[in-house]
């Protein structure tokens, strides 16, 4: 039974060898903003997905958990275009297909983009920190018939390959990285097996209530600094949610990476269903003077702003 579930995950594997995924758009109140697309870099100017090396839509390994690949994926540097959002919004995030059999956490961070004048667009990944807003919990949702059960990436697939995720009430305005993760289970039981697949989008957190781009100095309070952690040392190979063996009957499953921030606001699975139509493409946003910011459009007019 194991070994005949061990071969259809290595055969969906072989399958899909070329079309793992990225996040193909994202849905903020009804705007449609563009994800990186690695087959077509060029295609769309002000996308505010970083850009990666990524170009067979692959992974980043557990071997890699501590080099800067595992920050914002292969070579991730950053977008120059941000999504404006306000606290509290829910993100509608569209992944370009999910195979069935990579089964296993949907996870997402924040990081706020400290002391630069452009927000995220000129960002020292490196200097990233971290906090977890989301971690799909209940990663592992049932085992009716058998292992490997019913994990967050079904849910995901259920969904058209979609994630609902919800910004923190208590988000401070301002320039943040959203890094958002799926970790395929299928070949954890294998050293260096976990497959990680992350993605990071800038998002510029309006002030509320404010029709103006403008946020005060004062307001920029770099929010969850203290308590992040650089993308460096939020995995360990050996780390429980991915040194496993999901083919065996699992009695509990350990989510990698920190606790979920106290202000988090997850969307439950239930609400997962509760789907964002899109009304407009979006007009992202790049930052100027650190607290102020212009549209910024695809195509050519995007040239004027590149300055
Ligand atoms: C880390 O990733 C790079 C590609 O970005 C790869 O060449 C290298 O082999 C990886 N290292 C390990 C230990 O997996
Ligand atoms: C499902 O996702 C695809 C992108 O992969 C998109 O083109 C399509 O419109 C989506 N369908 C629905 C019903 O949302
Ligand atoms: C921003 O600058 C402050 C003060 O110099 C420093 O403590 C902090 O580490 C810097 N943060 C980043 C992300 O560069």
């Amino acid at each position: 039974m194991v070994r005949a579930l061990r071969l259809l995950a290595s055969c969906a594997l072989f399958s899909q060898a070329l079309a793992h995924s990225h996040i193909l758009y994202l849905i903020i109140n009804g705007q449609q903003y563009r994800g990186f697309n690695p087959h077509a870099p060029d295609a769309i100017t002000n996308s505010i997905g970083w850009s990666t090396s990524a170009v067979d839509d692959g992974f980043v390994t557990p071997f890699n958990y501590s080099s800067p690949d595992i920050i914002c994926h292969r070579d991730g540097k950053p977008a120059k275009a941000h999504a404006p959002v306000k606290a509290g919004d829910k993100i509608q995030i569209q992944w370009n297909g999910w195979p069935q059999s990579h089964k296993g956490p949907v996870l997402s961070y924040l990081s706020p983009c400290a002391n630069t004048t452009d927000g995220c667009a000129s960002v020292d990944k490196r200097k990233l920190s971290w906090t977890k807003i989301d971690d799909s919990s209940p990663v592992l949702l049932d085992e009716k018939g058998g292992p490997p059960g019913r994990w967050a990436t079904d849910v995901l697939i259920a969904q058209n390959n979609t994630w609902l995720l919800g910004l923190p009430n208590d988000l401070e305005p301002g320039p943040y990285v959203l890094r958002h993760e799926l970790i395929a289970l299928h070949y954890a039981n294998l050293k260096n097996g976990a497959q990680n697949y992350p993605q990071c989008v800038n998002l510029w957190v309006e002030v509320p209530g404010s029709k103006t781009a403008t946020v005060g100095k004062e307001e920029l309070v770099v929010a969850g600094q203290k308590e992040g952690v650089p993308a460096t040392a939020l995995y360990k190979a050996t780390d429980p949610g991915v040194a496993i063996d999901i083919y065996t009957t699992l009695s509990t499953y350990v989510i990698p990476g920190p606790t979920l921030a106290p202000e988090a606001k997850p969307v439950p699975v239930p609400e997962q269903g509760l789907k964002s139509t899109i009304t407009a493409v979006g007009t992202p946003v790049v930052v100027t003077r650190a607290t102020s910011t212009v549209p910024m459009l695809n195509g050519k007019t995007a040239a004027a702003f590149k300055g």
